[in-house]
Order: C-alpha cells, then structure tokens, then sequence
C-alpha cells in the first residue's frame, strides 16, 4: 500500500515511520510512505504557503495554490484510478475501525495534513474527496493524525502484524472493546492471573474472554453495546450486570 503525505513539516512523521510496525512494513515492501513538503510547491521566491484569513479575524490560513500543486505532482505519476484525496481536519468524519478497514481497501491514499487556523476552503471543496478528523479535539497539525490513520490502517494489511490472527480480537474488531490480557508471572506483588486461563481449555478460556469483553465495554463504553452484534446468551449476561 502506498501513501502520500502532503505536510509542512515533514520531520513530525520521522519518528512513528522508523519503528515497531510502520517501519517494518516498510522495509518488507509492504508499505511506502511517500512524505512530500507542501513548501515545495509554493513558487515564490519566500515559498510562502499561508496568509492572513479575508474577512479579518486571528491566524494564518494555508493558500490553496500550494497545495493544489503538491496533489498534482504526486498523482502525475499515478496511473488511471484516482486515489482518494483526505484533508486531515478537525471539522471532517469522524475516524473508527470502520473507516480504517474501508480505506484499507485502497492501493493508494493521499493524505494532506493541514496546520494553522485552517486550509482555504477551495481545497476541501474542490480538490479533496474525503475529510477526516480523529476526534473531538483540536491538534495543531494534522501529521500526528495522519500516522494515527496510517498506523490503522496498515496493521489490517495481510502480513503486516506478527500474526495473521493478531487484529482479529483487537478492541472495536467485534464492535466491542477487548477482554483483559495476562502474562507471566502466575502470581505477581499477589495479584494472580485469573484461574480460566491456566485451564487449558480453550472453550472455556473463550466464553470467559468473550464475558470480560461484554462486561467490560458496558462499563467502560455502554454506547458500543448499541451497534454490537449481541447473542442472546451476551443480552442475558449483561442484563445480569446491570
Ligand atoms: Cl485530522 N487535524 C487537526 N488539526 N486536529 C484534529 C484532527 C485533525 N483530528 C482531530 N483533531
């Protein structure tokens, strides 16, 4: 899989990019990430890339011309099928597993990271496809959310993660979040490690996990247990929960 990142400080990816996961896709082939200078494109002799909002009001807002220019450099070399082109914004659709397993499906994605009071509206009007937020919050940039979305979206790819299992019981996979996890020691300070789990018996050890992962997203996120796929066996125990 292939994206294209268009930022103004390229140095905020470096870090996410050259470890764990991201890095190793990376040096396996599966994963290029292309990060492009959007200061590149601007053509005046300073590379200017923002200016002062029309209307008046504080900050700087990024001027499309720039931008316009880094998107179609990077897709002058991509053949016929037109990647989708994500603003990365506080004000677009929110960000879920969903979503990252929808874009997982594409070969390419460009993503363009926005900075300041915010990109001049022609960009999302008339050169982006989608908009994206990762939530209700405001970060300075949109790089950090862009490895957020890159990092999800890329541990869904076949062979990427250790194990082809590995994503499978992952929080939100199912809709629900994910059952508590142990290791060794048995005992520690203790705290033992709950008495199924050293069973053996994976029926068992299954019916458990999948209880702590009901009980524990009603606690913790009750509002995902209304869009869960829930058994009836799953309703009768957290109704006993409740
Ligand atoms: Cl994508 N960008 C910015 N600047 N802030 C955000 C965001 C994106 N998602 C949540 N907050």
């Amino acid at each position: 899989m292939h994206f294209d990142v268009l930022t103004l400080f390229p140095a905020i990816l470096n870090g996410p990019l050259q470890a764990s996961i991201l890095k190793r896709a990376i040096d396996t082939g599966r994963l290029v990430v292309a990060v492009h200078n959007i200061r590149d494109y601007a053509t005046d002799k300073h590379h200017v890339t923002d200016d002062v909002p029309y209307g008046g009001g504080g900050g700087m807002v990024m001027k499309p011309e720039p931008v316009f220019a880094a998107v179609g450099a990077v897709l002058a070399n991509v053949p016929s099928a037109r990647p989708p082109i994500i603003l990365m914004t506080p004000q677009g659709r929110l960000f879920t597993q969903a979503v990252a397993r929808e874009l997982a499906q594409h070969e390419r994605i460009v993503l363009i990271c926005g900075r300041y009071e915010g990109v001049d509206e022609r960009v999302s009007e008339h050169l982006a496809s989608d908009e994206i937020s990762i939530g209700d919050y405001v970060l300075s940039g949109g790089e950090l959310a862009a490895m957020v979305i890159t990092d999800a979206v890329v541990r869904l790819l076949p062979g990427v993660l250790g194990s082809e299992l590995s994503a499978g019981d992952d929080s939100h996979t199912a809709g629900l979040l994910e059952y508590p996890q142990y290791t060794r020691p048995e005992v520690y300070r203790g705290w033992a490690v709950p008495e199924v789990l050293l069973s053996g018996n994976h029926a068992e050890i299954n019916r458990w996990r999948h209880e702590q992962s009901l009980i524990r997203t009603l606690k913790r996120r009750p509002e995902l247990l209304e869009k869960a796929d829930l058994s009836a066996a799953d309703q009768a125990l957290i109704d006993s929960q409740r």
